[in-house]
């Protein structure tokens, strides 16, 4: 069977290969393809901000900036830029749909999250009912549902048990940090939708918040297909640098709600009074103060490139362009990663499997998870694991991984765990190597010295 992805074409748009790294902590960030890092040079000539200037600069800079919510749009599926705010990443994103929704809330009322929620999904929610609310008289609670000890699946008779009629938002993982589940999300709209939850706009259901951290960038989304009415995810996990994440919202919802932050762009041109202001139009009206310009501009291309990677490497077709991308085409390169994903996984999931001590979290079926596995060996800190297999050139996160919760709940002291994760540019040989290592070091044996630092210093 043919490879879905040519992962040799792959690799030579990435610089790590060369040094030597063994890139497999994909789960925190992924590495930039060189074509992004070489955008940010080439747009300094034109240098310039956006919807503040006449010239030529600010208007050519202005339209490459729209442009991206256009891409961003189309490639999560949604109607159009109206549903895309920009923040800085996930975290920042959740939590303007939690001071947006401050105000809303009722007293009396819940959200309800997962114990496996990553601290930027869980957090916000418990300062918002904790902390905020109280202080403004209100008092609203947050309810977590618990997952599967033994297979790592979300609990969904424990989410349907939370969910009520005060239900304002459901919030929820697309897919575990930690554990790699993927989470049923037709499953939970459903439950959301069957609350009966009073909302301002009329509608008669609990919101369905959906981290999709690790979701949008192996698989693929439309966010109208799954009928979410917010969902968060950073570039910096799909081969962007580091700075922007984006919030889609329903458009009504956006239109509806308060802003997040206020300040300039974000007001409507000339409409503002001592006695009132108008906001600007969508996207606008959530893009106050200077936006992070040509990171939305290089972040909306690595969608386009990461697409041109999956489906043809050597010849890419959406890079460097504004063309509509269609949505078969969006389909079939996601596609085209996940399987490669998969793939590393389940590779990855047999190696680790047959390793004596190990205990590997999260379903064990690749199908139902996303490309990453956490590990303990018995007898090991995790930390010291991971530092082992970084001499080895190895690289690895080990920790909590910021899902605590869910290394409370599997009883974990310290809360910690080893985790290797996959991307596209990631080889079987390289998955090999990596298994091989965590066996080295499960045995008690040096699971090798040549680690990256000695290698690049080589060089
Ligand atoms: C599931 C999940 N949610 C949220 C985040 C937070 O992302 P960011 O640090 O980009 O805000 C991460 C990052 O690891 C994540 O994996």
């Amino acid at each position: 069977m043919r490879d879905p992805v040519d992962v040799q074409a792959v690799r030579r748009h990435f610089a790590f290969p060369t040094l030597g790294r063994i890139a497999t902590n994909n789960a925190a960030s992924t590495q930039p393809p060189r074509e992004l890092v070489a955008l940010y040079q080439s747009l300094a000539p034109g240098y310039e901000n956006v919807h503040r200037g006449q010239s030529s600069a600010s208007q050519e800079m202005t339209a490459l900036f729209e442009e991206s919510y256009d891409t961003i749009a189309r490639f999560v599926g949604a109607s159009g830029r109206d549903g895309i705010a920009l923040y800085r990443n996930t975290t920042e994103a959740i939590n303007a749909v939690m001071y947006s929704l401050l105000t809303e809330f009722r007293e009396g009322d819940n959200v309800v999250t997962t114990t496996m929620e990553h601290n930027s999904n869980y957090v916000p929610w418990y300062a918002m009912c904790r902390e905020i609310l109280p202080r403004l008289g209100r008092r609203v609670d947050y309810r977590l549902a618990r997952f599967d000890p033994h297979t790592g699946e979300l609990d969904l008779d424990h989410l349907a048990s939370l969910i009520d009629a005060r239900t304002k938002l459901v919030c929820c993982t697309g897919a575990s940090n930690f554990l790699g589940t993927r989470t049923p999300l037709r499953a939970v709209r459903a439950l959301a939708d069957a609350s009966g939850y009073l909302q301002p706009t009329g509608e008669r259901r609990s919101y369905l918040l959906v981290d999709a951290a690790q979701l949008v960038p192996g698989s693929f989304v439309d966010v109208r297909a799954l009928d979410v009415d917010y969902l968060a995810f950073s570039f910096h996990k799909m081969l962007a640098p580091f700075g922007v994440g984006v919030l889609y919202g329903k458009p009504h919802l956006l239109a509806a709600a308060l802003p997040f932050l206020y300040g300039g762009d974000m007001i409507a041109e000339g409409r503002v009074f001592p006695d009132r202001v108008d906001y600007n139009r969508l996207p606008w009206k959530y893009a106050a103060g200077t936006p992070n310009i040509l990171g939305a501009v290089v972040s909306a291309q690595a969608l386009r490139l990461l697409l041109d990677l999956a489906l043809s490497p050597d010849r890419p077709a959406y890079f460097g362009t504004a063309e509509p991308i269609e949505r078969s085409t969006v389909r079939a390169g996601m596609n085209r990663v996940s399987t490669w994903n998969r793939q590393l996984t389940g590779r990855a999931l047999d190696g680790l499997g047959a390793i004596d001590g190990i205990t590997i979290y999260g379903p064990r079926d690749p199908a139902r998870r996303t490309s990453l596995v956490a590990f303990n060996l018995a007898g090991r800190d995790p930390v010291g694991v991971a530092e082992a297999l970084n001499r080895a050139g190895i690289e690895s996160r080990a920790g909590c991984h910021c899902a605590t919760l869910a290394h409370h709940a599997l009883g974990l002291t310290p809360p910690a765990s080893c985790r290797l994760s996959f991307y596209l540019y990631n080889t079987p040989d390289e998955v090999d190597q990596a298994v091989a290592a965590v066996a080295a070091v499960a045995a008690g044996r040096p699971a090798g010295l040549d680690g990256p630092r000695e290698r690049v210093a080589a060089r």
